[in-house]
Order: C-alpha cells, then structure tokens, then sequence
C-alpha cells in the first residue's frame, strides 16, 4: 500500500495529537507530535535559566539539544538530551511560555528542518499549527480542527482532573485564548489553515467519529496515489 503523509493542523487542545495518534496506529505510521518539540526546547530554557528573550542564547542551546519521539506502550515519550521528559514538558511553567520561544526565527527553522526530516520517507502522521502550510506543505492529506474555546478547555480541564493534575477552567480558557492569539498573530508561519486542508469543527464531534472521517480521507487519498 502506498504510503502518504498527513498534516493535522489547528489551535491548543481541538483535539489534534489524540486523533492523530489513532490514526498512525491504524495506518501504522510514525506520529510527530511537533508541539512536543518546542515544549521540550522550551522547558531547556527554563531548566538552564536561559532568557528566552535574548534569541541568540536561545540559539545557542538550540545547537546542543536532541528532542527524541519514542512510541512506548503508553503512548509516545519525549527524550531530550536523553532524559525522558514527557510529563515536564505538560506543566504550566513550559505551557505560558512556549509560544514565546517558539515565535523565535532560530527555533522554527531548527524545528521544521527536524521534522521535515522526521517526514522525509511519507507514511507519517504530524500535528501542530504550522504543518500544512510550512512543515509539509505538499502532504496528500491536510486536515484543520476546530472547536469553540470553551469546549477546548472544557476537554483539556477534564483531561488534567483525570490525571490527577491540578485544574482551573477560567485559567485554562484564558491561557489557550493568549496561546491561540500568541499563535497566530506571529510573524514566522503563523497558525493558519492550508488553503488545501480540509476544515473539520469537532465541537458535537466524539473523538472515534473524527477519527473516523480523517481515516475515511486517507484512505481515498492512498487509494488515488
Ligand atoms: O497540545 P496543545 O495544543 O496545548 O499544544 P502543543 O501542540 O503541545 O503546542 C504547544 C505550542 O507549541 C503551541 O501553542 C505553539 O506555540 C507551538 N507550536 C508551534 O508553534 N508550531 C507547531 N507546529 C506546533 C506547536
Ligand atoms: O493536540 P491538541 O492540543 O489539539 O488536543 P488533544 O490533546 O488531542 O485533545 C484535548 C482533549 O480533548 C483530550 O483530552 C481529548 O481526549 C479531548 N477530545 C475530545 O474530548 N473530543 C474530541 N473530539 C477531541 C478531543
């Protein structure tokens, strides 16, 4: 079966890295979940105290730092410089912060090179803001999700009750509406719909039905290739 390559796109918590995940597994294709990667330079700068202000430091840790995306039994694990750091990368601190040092020139050009590479051979599965437009911008299949704001934090609230981390909504609504703003409002490819992707708003959707249409496109679009 020909191999080809997803691109799911769209603002903080609609629901992109749950569906993509699914849909790698179904199709077995590597998932990038790209948003892990500027969470995991962002979280080196908080570690090494380096101003993510000053954008020549921030480029010069840039330059010593591997991000690895592992799949494990529990989902995908986020190594940087060899340390898993998968659950670090979620707290709050990294979260106010990484729209900031990921507006930064040094870092999406590092990122997207990265996972340009992370892409090369097809069979790939990546989410992010940037993906369609930037990333991979000739992918077979773009996809742009969307849901109201506060459905957004209604689901991300219930995600953190769930695992047991502390959980403010009015908080979690006003920090994804200034990450969304911070998002798409930034010079360097800034989050936006391809104007090839296809535009599903998943607020009266389940996860499995999302799933389930973005599935049923793919496979047209590996049936055509
Ligand atoms: O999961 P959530 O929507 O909270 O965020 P994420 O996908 O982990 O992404 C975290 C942040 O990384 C976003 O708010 C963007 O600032 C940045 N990001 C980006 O600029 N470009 C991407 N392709 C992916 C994420
Ligand atoms: O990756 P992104 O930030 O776009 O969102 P996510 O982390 O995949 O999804 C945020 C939360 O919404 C997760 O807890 C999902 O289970 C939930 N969700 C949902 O309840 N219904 C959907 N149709 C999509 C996501």
């Amino acid at each position: 079966m020909k191999k080809i390559s997803i691109a799911i796109d769209g603002p903080a918590a609609a629901g992109k890295s749950t569906v993509a995940k699914m849909i790698a597994e179904k199709l077995s294709y590597i998932y990038v979940d790209t948003g892990a990667m500027y969470r995991a330079i962002t979280y080196k700068s908080i570690v090494d105290k380096v101003d993510i202000n000053d954008d020549t430091e921030i480029e010069r840790l840039l330059l010593h730092t591997t991000i690895q995306l592992k799949p494990s039994a529990n989902g995908q694990l986020i190594y940087l410089d060899g340390n898993d750091v998968t659950k670090q990368i979620r707290g709050e601190g990294v979260t106010n912060k990484v729209s900031k040092v990921a507006a930064i020139k040094a870092v999406r050009e590092e990122m997207v090179f990265r996972q340009q590479m992370f892409g090369k051979d097809g069979g790939v599965v990546m989410d992010g803001r940037d993906i369609g437009t930037k990333v991979l911008p000739n992918a077979e299949l773009k996809i742009f999700l969307l849901a109201s704001v506060d459905i957004r934090a209604e689901r991300r609230h219930l995600e953190n009750l769930q695992k047991g981390f502390p959980s403010n909504l009015e908080k979690l609504k006003e920090e994804i509406m200034l990450r969304d703003k911070q998002d798409s409002e930034r010079e360097i490819s800034p989050l936006r719909k391809a104007e090839d992707a296809i535009e599903i708003d998943t607020s009266s959707l389940s996860i499995k039905e999302v799933a389930e249409k973005i599935l049923t496109l793919a496979l047209e679009r590996i049936e055509t290739k």
